[in-house]
């Protein structure tokens, strides 16, 4: 496993915005697209890419564009609805599969509620958004889930990591070729499986609590 922390001041600056529990929603969601896309910047370092002629206005030269299959990008419902526009707006030809996972609040355990994929993802490049990597075990179980499919490699685009959920997800993937980004990594998970500092449950930040 690849492991890839933003150092970036910009990044630095928005990710201290979205950390003030002060910041209303609509702010946080703008802050979160933005973030995105300049994660998103280095997670496709790797995107394939194949030759292609092109005629400038002076003359012709071999260009690049994405290859085929299309790379997928895959939010994990709900919090990872909020990366997507910032993610499609870097790659507006992706496919977008959805993920929905939950954790336990008592057990810290996730489970699968949807799910709406390609059936084969045989080749794909796959682009899992999800803001917090806490425990790991729903990055987890969702690369699981897309490497059943068939997904050749895939990424994790992350705003926030805990070490201890670093730590499962790399134990958990060897094999497999799978890239972590993050716009930081925190200090460690509290009682409740919080990421801390963190910036609290980034579903709620975004979308309100649901009872
Ligand atoms: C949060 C978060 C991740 C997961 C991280 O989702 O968005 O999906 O928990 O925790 P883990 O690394 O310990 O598995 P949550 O279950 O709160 O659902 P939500 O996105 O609907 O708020």
């Amino acid at each position: 496993m690849e492991l890839h922390v933003a150092n970036h001041p910009l990044v630095s600056h928005k990710l201290s915005v979205l950390r003030d529990r002060d910041t209303p929603s609509p702010v946080f969601r703008a802050l979160t697209s933005e973030l995105v896309t300049l994660l998103a910047y280095e997670a496709t370092r790797q995107i394939r890419v194949e030759d292609h002629d092109i005629v400038t206005p002076v003359q012709k030269t071999v260009g690049k564009k994405l290859a085929k299959p299309r790379p997928v990008v895959v939010p994990i419902l709900r919090a990872g609805l909020g990366m997507l526009e910032g993610m499609v707006a870097l790659l507006p030809s992706a496919e977008v599969g959805f993920l929905g996972m939950v954790r336990d609040e008592e057990t810290l355990k996730p489970s699968v509620y949807a799910e709406r994929l390609p059936e084969n993802l045989a080749d794909r490049q796959c682009f899992v958004l999800d803001p917090m990597l806490a425990t790991g075990g729903s990055l987890l179980q969702a690369i699981k889930f897309l490497a059943n499919k068939g997904a050749s490699d895939i990424t994790a685009v992350c705003l926030l990591g805990a070490p201890e959920g670093v730590k499962a997800v790399e134990e958990g993937t060897k094999g497999l070729t799978v890239t972590i980004v993050l716009g930081a990594m925190d200090d460690k998970l509290n009682e409740r499986g919080f990421i801390v500092p963190g910036l609290g449950d980034a579903g709620d930040r975004l979308y309100g609590t649901v009872g």
